[in-house]
């Protein structure tokens, strides 16, 4: 088999080519939007692409599955779990599926918990072992953490069962996340894969009783990332905003309280936190559009007005700006 891991820095992603070399069948799974990578190793190596996998409707990257599916001859099926509510025509995977490269097999997982539709895929490689050797977890479990419940209709009960699950499965099974860094969990300690054996024994929240991991994975979840909701609809096909996905972190001047105090008449102050934590105090004039939510909502903002925008720390209002 041939399999190689991509890393995203810039959002902490991690994307997968998975091929028999054999029959130089090949399946990309949770591919970025830069799919030139993938492209050109396809072509390097020889390899025909049969399957593209969202493990799930990702909200906080542009999927590129669409695009490289595009630009591929050949029949290439996209493929999510059933359960996912997308515009564009797609193979729906049940747990327990299993989809053939050559040899190889991808068996599905049914793994809710950081969204409903959330599928992990065992590698099995019958030359070697009829057991899985490798497996993909998406947003399930995570090196060091699991996925967060609240990008969009996630469940942390359904993730506490799902990610007992994979953790049932033998200690060498060798464990390859959709994220490494990023706002999608807490605590991922950043090495881009783990084993069953090793989380199940130190990953910090799979220690505790289900009653507590629920409380904890449920309550205190940090501010929803920048324009998830613009990035969620372009992934189900109902809009284009792939630009909401921020590549780049131009300079963006910071003023203090005393200028932001004497500011002109005219400006906007926009406080981009959650609408609880604005609630609970605010600079006094302040409107409230959460950074999750920028995107789809730009058109409110009055045009040719300065704005100002604020945040808790300075890390969102940045970014937003
Ligand atoms: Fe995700």
């Amino acid at each position: 088999m041939y399999f190689k891991q991509f890393l995203d820095e810039r959002v902490g992603c991690a994307s997968y080519l998975i091929a028999s070399r054999q029959t130089h069948e090949a399946a990309i799974v949770d591919p970025s939007i830069e799919t030139e990578q993938y492209a050109a190793l396809l072509r390097e190596r020889g390899f025909t692409l049969r399957y593209l996998i969202d493990t799930h409707v990702h909200a906080d990257h542009v999927s590129g599955a669409r695009k490289l599916a595009a630009s591929m001859p050949g029949d290439v099926e996209i493929c999510l779990h059933e359960s996912a509510r997308v515009t564009y025509p797609f193979r729906g995977l049940r747990d327990g599926d299993e989809l053939a490269l050559g040899q190889l097999r991808l068996r599905v997982l049914h793994t809710p918990g950081h969204r409903p539709e959330l599928i992990s895929l065992l590698i099995v490689n019958p030359e070697r072992s009829p057991e899985p050797s490798m497996m993909l977890t998406g947003d399930s479990l995570l090196v060091g953490d699991v996925g967060r419940p609240d990008f969009g209709g996630g469940d942390a009960a359904d993730q506490y069962a799902s990610v007992t699950r994979l953790l049932a499965l033998p200690d060498w099974v060798a464990v390859f996340p959709g994220h490494f860094e990023g706002p999608g969990g807490k605590g991922m300690c950043g090495r881009p894969s783990t084993t069953v054996g090793f989380e199940r024994r130190f990953n910090p929240i799979v220690q505790l009783v289900r009653e507590v991991f629920v409380t904890q994975l449920a309550g205190e979840v940090p501010a929803r990332p920048l324009n998830i909701t613009a990035i969620e609809a372009t992934n189900r096909g109902e809009a284009d905003l792939a630009w909401a996905m921020l590549t780049t972190s131009p300079p963006v001047p910071e003023i203090g309280t005393e200028e932001l105090a004497n500011r002109a008449e005219d400006a906007v102050v926009l406080d981009v936190r959650e609408p609880a934590e604005y609630d609970a105090g605010r600079v006094p004039g302040a409107i409230n559009l959460p950074q999750a939510d920028l995107a789809t909502r730009l058109e409110e903002l009055p045009p040719h007005t300065p704005l100002l925008l604020v945040c808790q720390g300075g890390y969102g209002s940045l970014r937003a700006a």
